[in-house]
């Protein structure tokens, strides 16, 4: 949630700061705002996107070398010019941008008003703001000295940046909770939420850890600290980000880029983990806790939104391939649940962001009652690939689409070869049925080109669908994450209510909607179940619902029965969420352009949610 981005050096730091922050738009863009000093602080904010802050920069002053921004995605007040970061302290002296949320922020806001402050916005970042000019009053410190001293009275989460016009030579920047990339160039410095404003200037990082102040000086470069006032060797890493996949690479939103992109991104997944003969299965990151997960008493996967889906069908492969239980958790309610955990439970955290507020404070919880944590994120270095205490990353590239897609498809890519892999070393799975099942996961990328060629039809019937009020979908067994998968990309895409539900629930309910104008999308697979869906359909079309079936190429069945269908090649079911998710993405993808929404940047959405 919010991105932020702050540059010192020698090049002019507009266009550095802009172009930062439309890369970091999927983060929020209910508004955006730069501070720019230059013989005194220019400040330029407003409500909307970036492309709105470049139209209401134009007339002020934009020159200068030291600078912050920020885009927002709204928590503490609503999404207008006033609320819109940085914001200036009382005196005006300091500028700040702010990333998280401040919990404590009403009692500390009264506090500051009886000693004089007033508040122009309704935000907690300008409390905090406040709070640490009037720690740099009272104490008479350096304004490190001052964020230092008040981020002891904060309860919650923060990435800031600010500097002062007094020492205008000087960026500071803390982090808890909330991300912040420290980028180190050639006697230049930049900040950001995540690497993807700073890999074109420089490849060198640091990932500021939490309760860590940095210090960047033109005069002395980047120094850190804790709240402790303990220094800290900064650790320089490399990322390997290509700017290539930061762009749309000729397509018209970076969703269906990324749609386009899961052959490549699947294969991606499962590069280096696949025997070059075949045969076996091996992920180098959680090797040392192979062990741990074939002991496993269960496995929990904690998860928000759509890897709380890839979670799911993870429960189905780890329960069928491994014979290990499996619970799939809310992360944003198992973390106050008080849940029972047991040493020996293993939990699989899953996260494209790395950076998800409930997922990471779900992992610290289990951590401390003595769980062992895996990680499956696609963001390197990220939060929560830091917090566990081994993990696979999904190597999908950067996913900029806020719905998320090739995210989804690598993490159940990446949960498949783990259930694989610990099911055959449990000796749950015997040497056949896996190495067909590696055989056949090969074979996914090259079934999912088949699924794209299919882009046109499934145009065609988006236009027969797209003014529907209400979905239904469903499925069964490994469909019916799909089926939740499905649901939640068309309704946050287009705002059309939809409803993932398992489809033999359907007549305890969900039935009762069904009419001549409700669309229900059965994903009905050749697999287990199947007759048992085909009777589904039969129910639905029995109260005259409309049914949009998706189907292994070549069924008969449905074919006759359903209004419409969309084939898909044929796997085994436990592959199959990797290729029946495919025309799903397409279908809410089509269904949204023609209802003309931002499909990309869908309305009170933002990538990464760093709030609870
Ligand atoms: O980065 P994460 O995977 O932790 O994010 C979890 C959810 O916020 C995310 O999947 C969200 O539901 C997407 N908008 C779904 O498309």
């Amino acid at each position: 949630m919010c991105g932020i981005v702050g540059y010192i050096g020698d090049q002019q730091v507009y266009p550095i700061l802009i172009k930062g922050l439309k890369r970091l738009e999927y983060r929020g863009y209910d508004s955006a705002g730069i501070a720019i000093f230059d013989q005194e602080i220019a400040l330029h904010k407003c409500k909307g996107k970036v492309a709105d802050l470049e139209a209401h920069a134009k007339n002020g002053s934009v020159s200068g070398t030291i600078g912050i921004g920020h885009t927002r995605w709204a928590t503490h007040g609503l999404p207008n010019d006033v609320n819109a970061h940085p914001h200036f302290s009382d005196s005006k002296s300091i500028v700040m941008i702010h990333n998280g949320i401040i919990e404590n922020y009403s009692a500390l806001r009264k506090m500051l008003e009886k000693r004089g402050y007033a508040f122009r916005s309704e935000t907690d970042s300008e409390v905090l703001l406040n709070l640490i000019e009037d720690v740099q009053k009272k104490e008479k410190v350096e304004l490190d000295q001052a964020v230092r001293i008040a981020l002891h009275e904060v309860v919650g989460a923060y990435a800031i940046v600010l500097f002062s016009k007094e020492n205008p030579d000087r960026l500071i920047a803390a982090k808890k909770g909330s991300p912040l990339v420290i980028g180190v160039g050639e006697g230049e410095y930049f900040l950001a939420s995540d690497a993807t404003p700073i890999v074109e200037y420089t490849r060198n990082v640091v990932y500021l850890e939490d309760e860590e102040i940095a210090v960047i000086d033109r005069a002395q470069g980047l120094n850190i600290i804790n709240i402790k006032n303990q220094k800290i060797t900064p650790y320089l890493q490399e990322v390997e980000l290509q700017l290539e996949e930061l762009e749309k690479g000729g397509y018209e939103h970076f969703m269906l880029k990324e749609i386009y992109e899961q052959p490549r991104s699947i294969a991606d997944s499962m590069r280096g983990r696949i025997s070059v003969d075949g045969t076996t299965v091996a992920l180098g990151g959680i090797k040392d806790y192979e062990q741990k997960l074939i002991n496993a008493r269960r496995i929990i996967m904690v998860a928000c939104g759509t890897s709380w889906h890839a979670g799911l069908v993870g429960e189905y492969l780890f329960e069928d391939l491994a014979r290990i239980p499996v619970e799939v958790e809310y992360a944003s309610e198992f973390r106050y649940r008080n849940p029972v955990i047991y040493e020996d439970d293993v939990v699989i955290a899953i996260s494209q962001s790395g950076e998800t507020a409930d997922t990471l404070a779900a992992i610290e919880m289990a951590k401390s009652k003595g769980a062992t944590i895996i990680g499956i994120c696609n963001v390197v270095g990220s939060s929560i690939a830091r917090a566990t205490h081994a993990g696979s990353y999904t190597h999908a590239g950067p996913e900029i689409g806020v719905a998320s897609t090739k995210a989804f498809t690598a993490q159940v890519t990446v949960l498949t070869l783990m259930a694989l892999s610990i099911g055959h070393k449990k000796g749950t799975l015997p040497t056949q049925r896996y190495q067909q099942l590696i055989r056949d996961l090969e074979q996914i990328p090259s079934k999912i080109e088949k699924v794209l060629k299919q882009n046109d039809k499934i145009k065609q019937l988006s236009d027969k669908f797209f003014q529907a009020t209400n979905f239904l979908y469903l499925g069964r067994g490994y469909s019916f994450p799909v089926a939740l998968e499905g649901a939640l990309k068309l309704k946050e895409i287009s705002y059309i209510h939809a409803e993932g539900y398992p489809a033999a629930e359907m007549k305890h309910g969900p039935i009762a909607l069904i009419d001549e104008q409700m669309p229900v999308v059965v994903i009905a697979p050749k697999a287990s179940f199947y007759e048992k869906v085909v009777s589904n359909i039969q129910e639905i079309k029995a109260r005259k619902g409309i049914v949009i079936g998706v189907v292994s190429e070549g069924d008969k069945t449905v074919s006759e029965i359903a209004d419409h269908i969309i084939e898909v090649p044929h796997t085994d079911e436990v592959l199959m969420p990797l290729i029946s998710s495919v025309p799903l993405q397409l279908l809410s993808y089509h269904i949204a352009l023609l209802r003309d929404c931002n499909v990309d940047q869908p309305r009170n959405l933002a990538k990464s949610v760093t709030v609870e």
